[in-house]
């Protein structure tokens, strides 16, 4: 879910529309609003449904304004997406009004409480279980909020974050935070509190981040930080690095478009500052090398393309620094008991930094002992907070559900990571790490390339296929993961059954689902580069095409063997094989792309889904 609160002397409802439609990408099954006016009067509105729907509502039935607001964009958990579980929720007589972000986990216990005691409820949703708590607090308190929210958050187990205000104290927003993101924005004269920096960065790029189980108040005059135990804690204060404009789509007809013609710039902003004459420095790891010297063994854990990013990372981290890599889904991870100790490096990938299940497994891992870095692309979140060392991405702001650029720049800073610890650990020369470096330094030209030269042929391809029901995609050695990530980029986006396999498993099954007409992608490992795979590839698009398939191969420029038997051939640039990755993904992209275009579905949103899964 997506919160955001506002305190200053501005109307707020355009404010709050402005960041909610910044936020989501993190759920947009319903949407609301709670402002209170000047005459002290608090007004709320909610509709099930995209945030458009919230806003025709409002435009139709005006809410009157006021300079204190709160607003939430949803991703159900408990209760369906309904105009009465969508949030603000109302207590106190409807002059408290309360937004969360995550799952409470008793909240059955609790309301079970207050239902002895008389309560009420409109809802099936835990937030409205908190809000009734938060009344019946500050009822309690004497009308002191923030105590109110420290007697709550007390109360609370599982993830929150939790924004209220009350009709009876106009010029207030207060806050809680376990687990679920929040971040302040200071203004001059006005303050904003949000999920994400961006859904404040038009107004300030000067920002907070809340610490775990803290509790803050802002004003337009100032913020207070305390713990649950009201003791003042220290903040760190960041600059967003970027502008407002790098979130908005900018003339594209999606996000989805716009954030695939970017992946160039997001794996050359990964590598800048970062390569110097051949040699990888990572200025965020300088004093850290204990972290990666003493190491046996590295665990990369990841959810959706982030674990494909890092399954492609496991054979450069393999290759070059020579340690055994294990790559686990973050949610399987931390509940089969893990052998973890002190020479285990723990590597995290999220994009958002703030994936629940990746969060957890972070933790646990630190926990038991474990070394954590993560990789991330958003700053200010909470995993690279909970780990000992983070290696950034910098792919700019991804807004569209499925991931794309920052999958790109995820692959990037694994292989920097890699050859950074394959110097420290001495497996790579400096002569052979900057022939690695060199290579990776090619990759945005050449993605570039891919763009410019196959995207409106992949898109035609689309087109034609777009009453396709299923397709299949091949791949082998670092395609395999590329396999994988363009099976799940269909299913995300296009509802096409979808799936990827290790083209030598083929013949161990998979094989049975070939029939006449079924598309198959195949990706081709390199003629030079894989002189022995590539055979081995070219015979199993041979298997398949026997038997009917139809197959698109995805094969460097040059590649003559795939000619007789590949029905389409996308080209990609020459590149070393562990290169190839970042190349043969971008045709998958654009094809995802084209083919739920082609069938008219939203490419941004796609359905039941959102960016950023902040419940486990
Ligand atoms: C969600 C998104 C996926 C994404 C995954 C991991 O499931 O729908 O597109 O890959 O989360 O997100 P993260 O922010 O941790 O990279």
């Amino acid at each position: 879910c997506g919160i955001v609160g506002y305190v200053g002397p501005r109307q707020s409802q355009g404010i709050l529309l402005a960041g909610l439609s910044r936020l989501e990408y993190r759920g947009y099954d319903s949407a609301g609003i709670a402002v209170i006016d000047g005459g002290g009067s608090l007004g709320m509105r909610k509709r099930a449904g995209k945030l458009g729907i919230l806003r025709d509502d409002l435009k139709t039935h005006p809410l009157a304004d006021g300079t204190t607001g709160i607003g939430h964009t949803r991703w159900a958990t408990h209760g369906g997406p309904t105009d009465t579980n969508a949030h603000p929720h109302l207590a106190d007589d409807d002059r408290l009004a309360v937004i969360h972000n995550g799952i409470i986990e008793n909240y059955a216990d609790l309301k079970a409480e207050l239902l002895a005691e008389g309560f009420t409820f409109q809802s099936e949703t835990d937030t409205e279980v908190a809000a009734v708590l938060l009344g019946r607090a500050y009822r309690a308190r004497g009308g002191d909020l923030v105590a109110a929210f420290r007697d709550v958050a007390a109360r609370l187990e599982g993830a929150f974050t939790l924004l209220a205000m009350h009709r009876d104290q106009p010029g207030l927003v207060v806050g809680a935070r376990r687990n679920s993101p929040l971040v302040i924005g200071l203004g001059e004269g006005e303050n904003f509190l949000a999920s994400d920096v961006a859904a404040f960065v038009e107004h300030t790029r000067d920002a907070l981040a809340i610490g775990q189980d803290e509790i803050v108040a802002i004003t337009p005059e100032g913020v207070e930080v305390t713990d649950f135990d009201g003791n003042p804690v220290e903040v760190e204060r960041f600059e967003v690095t970027w502008d407002a404009s790098a979130a908005d789509k900018g003339g594209w007809s999606s996000f989805m478009a716009k954030e695939v013609s970017e992946e160039p710039e997001a794996v050359a902003n990964t590598l800048r500052g970062r390569i110097r004459d051949g040699a990888v420095t990572i200025p965020e790891l300088d004093g850290l090398d204990d972290l990666f010297t003493g190491i046996s063994r590295i665990i990369v854990i990841a959810c959706g393309t982030a674990a494909y990013a890092g399954m492609t990372g496991k054979y450069a981290l393999e290759q070059w620094a020579r340690v055994p890599v294990d790559v686990e889904l973050a949610h399987e991870f931390r509940y089969r008991d893990p052998v973890l100790t002190p020479d285990t490096l723990v590597v995290s990938i999220s994009q958002s930094g703030e994936t629940m299940d990746t969060l957890m497994a972070v933790k646990y891992a630190r926990e038991q002992g474990a070394k954590t870095v993560s990789i991330c692309n958003t700053q200010g979140a909470t995993i690279p907070r909970e780990s000992d060392a983070i290696v950034y991405t910098h792919a700019g702001p991804e807004v569209a559900v499925a991931s794309t650029k920052a999958f790109v720049a995820q692959i990037t800073a694994l292989y920097l990571l890699a050859l950074h610890i394959a110097g420290l650990r001495g497996t790579l020369s400096a002569d052979e790490i900057a022939v690695q470096a060199h290579e990776l330094e090619a990759v945005p030209e050449k993605i570039a390339h891919i763009l410019a030269t196959e995207q409106e042929r992949i898109e035609q391809l689309a087109h034609w296929m777009g009453d396709t029901r299923s397709v299949l995609f091949l791949g082998r050695h670092v395609g395999y993961p590329i396999a994988l990530e363009g099976a799940l980029k269909l299913k995300e986006i296009s509802y096409i059954h979808a799936e990827g396999f290790a083209a030598g498993e083929l013949k161990h099954g998979p094989i049975a689902l070939i029939e006449p007409g079924q598309p198959v992608f195949v990706i081709v490992p390199s003629p030079r580069g894989s002189a022995v795979l590539h055979p081995k590839v070219v015979s199993n698009i041979e298997e398949i095409k026997a038997r009917g398939a139809r197959v698109i191969a995805i094969a460097e420029e040059g590649d003559v063997a795939v000619l007789p038997s590949a029905d389409e051939v996308l080209r990609i640039p020459l590149a070393g094989p562990l290169f190839e990755p970042l190349l043969a993904v971008v045709p998958l992209h654009i094809f995802a792309m084209g083919l739920a275009t082609a069938k008219g579905l939203d490419v941004d949103q796609p359905r039941n889904l959102a960016k950023s899964v902040t419940v486990e």
